[in-house]
């Protein structure tokens, strides 16, 4: 009877500890047990774009809509995101948001989070893996059309001979790839076009200003600044104006994301083009979700509709009425 009693027992605990090792830790906190639970690996807070597109992210996935959201900022490191990937894994979220920091090198862990069985979905910027099937769909900007609209307006608008600077974003990001692809196929084009000077400003105001302050320095002679988002096209700006120089009179200036504040400085003049790259992902990737929950497949890959904004076609109400 009692080694019937010690068998039970057994039993029972070898039941326990497989269960336990086959559910990774419980993300959810007590009472919120029937929320979805999102993992959502971003890429850090180098712009107005990003913090938008974090404002976004967080709002759609609120507890009053069912979710649970874990937000982790990766700072630009790309390994922080793997980490944060594994994290994600280790505690048993139901979905992964993923925008990646580059195109490359996700293979390995986003394996890991297919042998897991939870849903990778991209956003924002693309990535290049070997098997497509590790990931479940991908919504964002054409990033290469943001750039042929571009190189388009400058040939449309500035004199045939150009010497243009070229503020890159972090290389080997989707939103660098199309945005440099678009300026070099135009490049290419024209032959009075010429590029005086090309560089990272990893997205950031501080690093846009430092770069036009060092290419001023120099005495380079330039004619244009095409700038691959709006808060290097800022730092520019102030590194211009301590010169002396009138941003989009004196040096025209082509940037991109089209937030509020650089379309205040479009009407301005201070901007001459502004491609939009809209950042309000959240309602997206929620329907993504929804689509999955219920057991449906979303489209592979989305592309979100996008315009361009100069100081003719805009207006003071519609940048009250862009929410970013
Ligand atoms: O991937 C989108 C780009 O990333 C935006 O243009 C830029 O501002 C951001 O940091």
């Amino acid at each position: 009877m009692k080694k019937a009693r010690l068998l039970a027992l057994l039993v029972c605990l070898t039941g326990l500890l497989c269960a336990c090792a086959q559910r990774p830790a419980d993300p959810a906190k007590p009472g919120e047990r029937e929320l979805v639970v999102v993992g959502f690996s971003q890429v850090g807070a180098e712009s107005d774009w990003r913090i938008g597109n974090t404002a976004s992210m967080v709002q759609a996935f609120s507890a009053g809509n069912g979710y649970r959201l874990i937000l982790e900022d990766a700072q630009q490191k790309q390994e922080k995101q793997i980490t944060a990937i594994r994290n994600f894994i280790n505690q048993g979220v139901d979905y992964i948001v993923l925008a990646p920091t580059t195109e490359n090198g996700w293979d390995t862990v986003l394996a890991e989070a297919k042998t897991a069985g939870i849903p990778v979905i991209l956003v924002d910027r693309r990535i290049e893996v070997a098997d497509d099937s590790l990931f479940t769909c991908w919504v964002g900007s054409d990033f290469r059309e943001e750039g042929d609209t571009a190189a388009k307006w400058m040939e449309e608008n500035l004199p045939p001979m150009l010497r243009i600077v070229h503020l890159q974003g972090n290389i080997g990001s989707s939103a660098q790839i199309g945005r440099s692809e678009g300026l070099s196929a135009a490049l290419s084009k024209h032959p009075g076009w010429s590029l005086v000077f090309e560089a990272p400003g990893d997205f950031t105001q501080a690093k846009g200003q430092e770069l036009i302050e060092s290419l001023l320095k120099d005495g380079t002679a330039f004619d244009v600044i095409y700038s691959e988002n709006d808060n290097m096209a800022y730092g520019a700006i102030s590194a211009l104006k301590s010169a002396g120089i009138t941003p989009g009179k004196d040096i025209p200036i082509v940037s991109f994301d089209a937030s509020a504040a650089a379309l205040r400085l479009v009407l301005k003049g201070e901007i001459n083009l502004d491609v939009e790259c809209n950042p309000l992902h959240g309602p997206r990737v929620r329907a993504i979700i929804e689509q999955l929950q219920r057991g449906e497949t979303p489209s592979k890959y989305t592309y979100v509709d996008e315009t361009s904004f100069d100081a003719e076609s805009l207006t003071e109400e519609i940048i009250a009425g862009r929410g970013y």
